[in-house]
């Protein structure tokens, strides 16, 4: 018995339930039992500028980021006992193709900023564990290595180049077909840059150089900086080919700032619609009319999310506008569900409202900064065990009965 299997064996409490249905946890679950504990430990374990990148939001009091996490809170769920054979499947089908469980490793920039090589240690999670991984193209790894590290799992996001006719995105959504990228999502909600002040007190500037200030910060990291030796410094490798190969990494962040700009409108979502085949999804809705108009045109997914808080600080929590996007998209689309989310009965709440799956972000970053390449894969073990157990404890066998439960949201808003 492993020293961590001994602790489990003299702490697990046994007084709150009959014989256990599942192993008793150990090892990392039994150190890092919430994702507030892998965020305390990420905030020790990596330079601060990095930790504030993830832990940031928009706005001098960042409350849109406590809100999604409050109005989660909030939403009460009434459990139904007595099912027969109970199993709790907790697979899910997204556009055809079935993943292990309805929850997607949200599409992030610059992983590698977080933890070097961050990128694949997520792409090589999600395959093993056969969830979505949303490659953004702001990340430092290409749509190519990560289809051949994740053949099963890989989406590709974009944001807006709209220069020649948007010919840098329409010249990416090329290369996910080519490669067999499993779905296309659009993001909408950065119509422009937003102010996160930790950014700004860091000087937060990619790709960063290890001056004065940041030496201070990289200087107690040793692991950090041995992976960084390792992988390199991270850029937009999706960029890489459209700004010059030979470029450095410093002109390829000019070129991106210079190409980017504006949220899709609707007529370039028709656009893309027309360009690829496959499940066309967009991103950041918080507007039922947005959905509906979303799904006029044929997308066949709408994530209602706000950017985790990121980019609006006076925007709704996202939560509280899921039922009213979900009644106006009906069965029509698939409505995603992201911002916010920090343990299985979350994802449970998101279900009960009417998401059929839903993303996280920060919870894979802070499992990567904590824990280095093996936290995406211990992310993705927590959510499994927590929305099983979520789905015991409410007496629901498999995702699509999540549904029917009875919810109390009290905040829900009304358009
Ligand atoms: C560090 C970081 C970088 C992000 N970069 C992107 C991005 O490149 N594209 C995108 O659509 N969303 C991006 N997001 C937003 C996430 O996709 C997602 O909407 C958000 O993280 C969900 O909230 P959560 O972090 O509370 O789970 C980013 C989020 C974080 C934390």
């Amino acid at each position: 018995m492993s020293g961590d299997d001994k602790e489990a064996e003299s702490e697990t409490n046994e007084t709150d339930g009959p014989a256990p249905i599942k192993p008793r946890p150990s090892g990392l679950a039994l150190r890092y039992p919430t994702i507030e504990d892998l965020r305390k430990r990420a905030r020790r374990r990596v330079p601060r500028f990095t930790f504030d990148y993830v832990d940031g939001a928009a706005g001098a009091g960042e409350t849109c980021k406590t809100r999604n996490a409050a109005a989660l809170d909030a939403v009460e769920l009434v459990p139904r006992y007595g099912v027969e054979n109970f199993t709790a499947d907790t697979e899910v089908e997204l556009f055809g193709r079935r993943y292990a469980a309805p929850v997607a490793i949200a599409p992030m920039g610059l992983p590698g900023l977080v933890w070097p090589g961050g990128e694949e240690a997520l792409a090589r999670a999600a395959q093993a564990a056969r969830i979505p991984f949303i490659l953004s193209s702001a990340a430092g790894a290409t749509i190519e290595r990560v289809a051949e590290l994740a053949p099963d799992c890989t989406w590709f996001q974009l944001y807006r180049m709209p220069r020649n006719e948007l010919a840098i995105n329409f010249d990416l959504v090329r290369r996910a077909e080519a490669v067999g990228v499993q779905a296309l999502m659009l993001t909408l909600d950065v119509p422009a840059r937003t102010k996160r002040p930790r950014e700004l007190r860091n000087r937060l500037i990619i790709p960063y150089t290890v001056g004065l200030r940041t030496f201070a910060h990289v200087l107690p990291h040793p692991a950090w900086l041995l992976a960084l030796q390792r992988h390199g410094q991270t850029a937009f490798a999706n960029y890489q080919a459209y700004a010059g190969e030979k470029v450095s990494n410093r002109e390829v962040v000019k070129f991106v700032r210079e190409q980017s700009g504006g949220s899709f409108t609707w007529n370039e979502v028709a656009r893309f619609r027309d360009a690829w085949k496959g499940p066309l999804v967009v991103k950041g809705i918080l507007h039922p009319h947005d959905a509906e108009r979303a799904v006029e045109l044929g997308v066949d997914g709408v994530v209602v999310s706000n950017h985790g808080g990121r980019q609006l600080e006076s925007a709704p929590a996202s939560i509280d506008v899921l039922p009213a996007v979900a009644a106006a998209v009906g069965d029509r689309a698939t409505v995603l569900f992201d911002s916010g989310i920090r343990s299985g009965e979350d994802v449970v709440r998101a279900l009960a409202l009417g998401a059929k799956s839903t993303l996280s972000g920060r919870a894979f970053m802070y499992g990567l900064a904590a824990l280095g390449p093996r936290g995406p894969s211990h992310v993705a073990n927590f959510f499994f065990d927590e929305i099983a157990e979520a789905m015991r404890q409410v007496g629901t066998r498999h995702c699509g009965e999540i549904r029917d439960l009875v919810v109390r949201h009290s905040s829900a808003l009304a358009f």
